[in-house]
């Protein structure tokens, strides 16, 4: 083993297979090598000092390298990209994984893409992050949308319910493949032990948006990952919650309902020729760490949020959204490690305290809405950190706070928006651009969207509504960044008519 990782190997827990970084300790091993590069990348492992290098540090800039014999290869793993996803495999008791580069967002275009066909039913949640949206138009699939779960009072939604998954595949008999958010951004969770067993008796393939989740399998005792659950294919994305560096992600595949075969196919024509190392390193690193130690981790933090809760929650009109409240409310179990904030009884809208928290007090939330505003914690987060949040919320209560509740009727789409076109044809359609006050009832070939969370407002092949103008413009007004694919302001690409 490579010096320096030695020391700190030595602190960790009782060696296990999942102590080891196969890919990480040959990249570390390669970066110290006296190799003189004739092979890309050009920066030739940080030759000339730059800005970059000068940030980054030597080191960094070695170990940006390309595939070679001694680091494998992406598309074709052989050695220790190989022994890296075997690990990363039994970590998350799953038969295959697959380290991504391009975030989850690949993933899941990778799960679509490899479980439907074109023309195959997919069922999925109208809250699906445009991912999955992207993923049913390169696929072909045809969507049948389930509403998810409306809160009212936080402003927000959650998962879907098991009884409008179960009405819905009774209706669709030619579904094929439902896909699940699990967590939902804002951390609910249906019950997918139940969603994939009925989905199974009904010879449906049940693939997870787990984008939210990577570290529910190693938190402690109460919650259920999806691949526990029964889910026979998932993706994570390890940067948001495992520790790796932005973009790297995994797909975790249990049993064989999705060859694994075309599963490498799809990815080597989705994912670049040219993987990034130190996110496939972050990848082995963030792993190890998950698997040695997050049990203890997690069990570590959990009562520093429960305090921080009651912080936030005594003498104040801040309101905390917790398990038991979406478990009587929703029937769905709640991941405690997102911590979203009701601040609209404070007479501030989530926009106001999000700017609030970060202009006056140096404090970056993960995103706000109109009544809440939402922290994500991880195992890197301490009691300190928690408690700046805490302490900045307290201030800008007394600073800020007006008597008036916040309240709006635009803060929820609880609209379903009619499908009109499989959001394929909708997407190769002939198009032009409209204004947004223009296009009541013309067929979007666009999708408006909101990030973060990236919900889309309206996908191609929907007819856009009333509603989902005047959430346009209650964006616009609050947020002033709706994303649409359109270059001219408050424009939205549409099909033509009489085409
Ligand atoms: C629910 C959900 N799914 C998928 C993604 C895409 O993940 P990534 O950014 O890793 O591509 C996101 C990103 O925010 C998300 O919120």
């Amino acid at each position: 083993m490579i010096s320096g990782l030695k020391e700190l190997l030595a602190k960790s827990s009782p060696m296990t297979d999942q102590d080891k970084m196969p890919l990480f300790e040959a990249l570390v091993q390669y970066a110290k090598t006296d190799v003189t590069p004739f092979d890309v990348p050009g920066h030739k492992m940080g030759a000339k000092m730059n800005p970059l290098k000068k940030v980054l540090g030597e080191m960094t800039m070695r170990m940006d390298v390309n595939s070679m014999n001694e680091l494998d290869l992406l598309s074709h793993p052989q050695t220790v990209i190989k022994e890296a996803q075997q690990l990363t495999a039994k970590a998350f008791g799953v038969d295959h994984a697959y380290f991504l580069v391009n975030g989850t967002t690949i993933g899941i275009l990778t799960m679509i893409m490899a479980a439907c066909k074109p023309g195959d039913a997919l069922i999925v949640p109208r809250n699906a992050h445009k991912s999955v949206m992207e993923g049913i138009v390169l696929s072909g699939a045809k969507p049948i949308f389930v509403q998810p779960e409306i809160d009212y009072y936080f402003g927000i939604s959650h998962s879907i319910s098991v009884a409008n998954v179960e009405r819905t595949m009774e209706e669709h008999p030619e579904a094929k493949v439902l896909l699940v958010t699990y967590p939902t951004y804002f951390g609910s969770m249906s019950d997918l032990e139940e969603i994939c067993r009925i989905a199974h008796e009904k010879e449906i393939t049940v693939i997870v948006d787990g984008a939210h989740g990577a570290h529910l399998r190693f938190m402690p005792g109460e919650m259920t990952d999806p691949i526990s659950a029964g889910a026979d294919a998932v993706t994570v994305s390890m940067h948001k919650t495992g520790g790796s560096l932005t973009q790297s992600s995994l797909l975790l595949i249990k049993n064989d309902r999705i060859a694994q075969r075309t599963i490498q196919k799809v990815l080597n024509m989705l994912q670049t020729t040219s993987a990034n190392y130190l996110l496939m390193g972050s990848l082995d690193v963030a792993r190890r760490d998950l698997a040695m130690h997050g049990k203890q981790r997690y069990s570590e933090l959990k009562p520093i949020i429960e305090k921080a809760v009651k912080a936030i929650e005594s003498g104040s009109r801040y309101e905390v959204l917790k398990a038991d409240y979406v478990k009587e409310q929703f029937q769905q179990s709640y991941d405690w490690t997102k911590l979203v904030i009701r601040v609209n009884g404070v007479g501030l809208t989530g926009f106001e305290v999000y700017s609030l928290l970060k202009e006056k007090y140096g404090v970056q939330m993960e995103l706000a809405e109109g009544y809440v505003i939402m922290a994500v914690i991880t195992s890197s987060d301490t009691e300190e950190s928690i408690g700046r949040l805490v302490f900045a919320l307290k201030e800008i209560e007394k600073s800020y706070g007006k008597r008036n509740v916040v309240m709006s009727t635009q803060v929820i789409n609880d609209q379903v928006n009619e499908l009109v076109l499989c959001p394929r044809d909708a997407f190769y359609a002939e198009q032009e651009s409209v204004s947004i006050d223009d296009a009541y009832g013309r067929i979007s070939a666009d999708t408006l969207m909101i990030y973060p969370p990236g919900i889309p407002l309206v996908i191609p092949g929907e007819l856009i509504s009333e509603d989902v103008i005047q959430q346009y413009h209650y964006y616009q007004e609050t947020l002033g960044n709706v994303l649409t694919d359109t270059k001219e302001a408050n424009h939205i690409t549409v099909i033509k008519e009489n085409a």
